[in-house]
């Protein structure tokens, strides 16, 4: 395992109630907190409504997760066979990229059928058995609806394209030029293009899209369309699954000054949720198109997402992480936060199948990325990893749909040819050093990135403050020091993490604040009492998780 920096051999330690520090003047550890059956809580957080404030979710590219019959594709029955490996690593829940049939235009992005399974990842029995087998270890299973387009080979768009006047003439978006008054927006972005109008031959008409010319969007201001989308949200929560990641849900509707979120979209939403709501323990979480907050994707606090995706301290925050001010953290935090209603819930990201490895992110400095995401799992909100984040896996070699192929290589299980992903040629090549940074040699080192999260998600099980607590940023009269301070369940704990990486730095912590000596829980750092204050020194590139009083 390349492990290039000093600070990275500090052992991560996992105690119940110790310091790490030898300094005989460092205070004997707290002995007065009362210890909770951590599984049995575990279990209740994770049981009835609220159960995903409490989940551990884990994006998963079905595609490249596990293959199981040699194709060099995974697939769902692979993805079964992995749950056990999954749950050990302390994963609740499951969030599959797109499962539907597709052209793959945009690698499963483009629907060809809302109410099938992809031939290649199996069949809708080997999904309802991964829905089974997941619920029978208590872990759940979250699909990606992907509403705003279809693909261009949808029966839908077919039909659409084929004239002017047939019965689904209109549910997609047309004009006789290539822009349309009312339609006040392009393409999403230049990855997608440059033009957002494409003419169909057949009707002598252009439709609209936001993202590949393969992917036309809905007509959403057409009642049908609702209808017959919202009938295939019902068919998946009919067959049982946990809820729904909504791709680019703010993207529904267009108007002339606007195009995200714009009023039309959100009575959508709205009746996406009460449709949810007659289904008991589910929810969505939303793919915000907004990068400084999720708000919007709230509305009351109860009639929108249970779940919304910042991707304002998500995508990005691996860069702060380099000598800058902790404020650098707490102010994306705390401005993503304001004015959201009462019990929003944010999802936290540090990457995703649509930018960078974390590892590039984080200018490969193996202890960024780990420091990104011992905020991410301690930080206000339910952490979404991405699979392969726990290895650092670094970029991929190649690319057959886009650039963003680099970061959806095949996950590496084992050191031998193959991974342990697949028998056959693997349909992407293995990510750069997939030899070391798999779950096979990882696992057996204490000092990799995946005991690293392991470890850390092992420390927060079961604690109710990390889900549904509340967060405050503690001033530790060191700018360099972030001091996360999480309450709830009748619990306190601190997360403390530096920017700093080449010199140890100290937090000081009032005694009035924090009564009893902080008990370690996960990383490293060096306790003492010091007049009426704890100093908290953590080494550079590092990071601690303590329980307080
Ligand atoms: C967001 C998805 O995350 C991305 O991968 C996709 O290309 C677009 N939505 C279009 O569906
Ligand atoms: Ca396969």
């Amino acid at each position: 395992m390349n492990l290039p920096r000093a600070a990275l051999a500090l052992s991560l330690v996992l105690a119940a109630a110790c310091s790490s520090s030898d300094d005989p003047t460092a205070s004997p550890p707290s002995t007065a907190h009362a210890e909770k059956d951590r599984a049995a809580e575990a279990k209740r957080l994770l049981t009835g409504p609220d159960w995903y404030r409490h989940a551990v979710f884990y994006e998963v590219y079905v595609r490249s997760l596990q293959d199981s019959n040699g194709d060099g594709i995974g697939d769902l029955p692979g993805l079964i066979s992995r749950l056990p490996e999954l749950q050990a690593l302390g994963v609740d829940a499951l969030w599959l990229m797109p499962i539907t049939p597709t052209a793959f235009a945009d690698s499963g992005y483009d629907v060809s059928d809302y109410t099938g399974v992809n031939p290649d990842y199996g069949s809708l029995a080997d999904l309802d058995a991964l829905v089974s087998a997941a619920h029978a270890r208590g872990m759940r299973v979250m699909l990606d609806l992907v509403l705003n387009h279809t693909s261009d080979q949808h029966a839908w768009f077919k039909e659409s394209s084929a004239d002017r006047t047939n019965p689904k003439a209109d549910w997609y978006v047309w004009s006789d030029a290539p822009s349309r008054p009312d339609i006040g927006c392009g393409t999403f972005n230049a990855q997608f293009g440059s033009e957002a109008w494409t003419l169909s031959k057949a009707r002598n008409q252009y439709y609209f899209h936001r993202f590949y010319a393969g992917q036309p969007d809905l007509n959403y201001r057409n009642p049908e369309v609702v209808k017959a989308t919202l009938d295939a949200a019902r068919f998946w929560l009919d067959r049982g699954v946990d809820g729904f990641r909504c791709d680019v849900i703010g993207l529904l509707v267009e108007s002339a000054s606007g195009c995200d979120m714009i009023p039309e979209t959100q009575a959508y939403i709205r009746q996406l949720r009460a449709l949810l709501d007659q289904y008991p323990d589910r929810a969505m979480v939303a793919e915000s198109t907004n990068y400084e907050t999720a708000v919007p994707y709230f509305g009351d606090g109860h009639d929108m997402f249970h779940m919304a995706f910042n991707f304002g301290f998500g995508y990005f925050w691996g860069f702060p992480f380099a000598g800058d001010a902790a404020s650098a953290v707490s102010d994306k935090l705390e401005a993503s936060r304001k004015d959201a209603p009462p019990g929003a819930q944010e999802a936290l990201v540090i990457g995703s199948h649509d930018v960078s490895r974390a590892y590039v992110a984080a200018k490969k400095v193996e202890s960024r990325w780990r420091r990104a995401a011992f905020v991410q799992l301690t930080a206000a909100g339910t952490p979404f990893i991405y699979y392969g984040e726990e290895l650092a896996l670094r970029p991929g070699k190649a690319k057959i749909v886009d650039s963003r192929d680099y970061q959806r290589a095949p996950m590496p299980w084992t050191k031998a040819p193959g991974h342990g992903f697949t028998t056959g040629t693997p349909w992407l090549p293995f990510a750069d050093e997939a030899e070391l940074t798999n779950v096979e040699v990882e696992s057996s080192e204490p000092s990799s990135t995946y005991s690293f999260y392991k470890g850390l998600l092992a420390a927060r099980r079961g604690r109710e403050a990390f889900g549904a607590g509340t967060m405050t940023f503690v001033d530790g009269g060191n700018p360099a020091v972030l001091v996360l301070e999480r309450e709830g369940g009748g619990e306190r704990y601190l997360a403390v993490v530096t920017m700093d990486e080449s010199a140890p730095q100290t937090a000081r912590l009032p005694v009035a604040r924090v009564s009893g000596a902080p008990a370690l829980l996960f990383g490293d750092a060096a306790v003492a009492r010091e007049g009426e204050a704890w100093s908290i020194t953590i080494p550079a590139e590092g990071m601690a998780l303590f329980r307080a009083e």
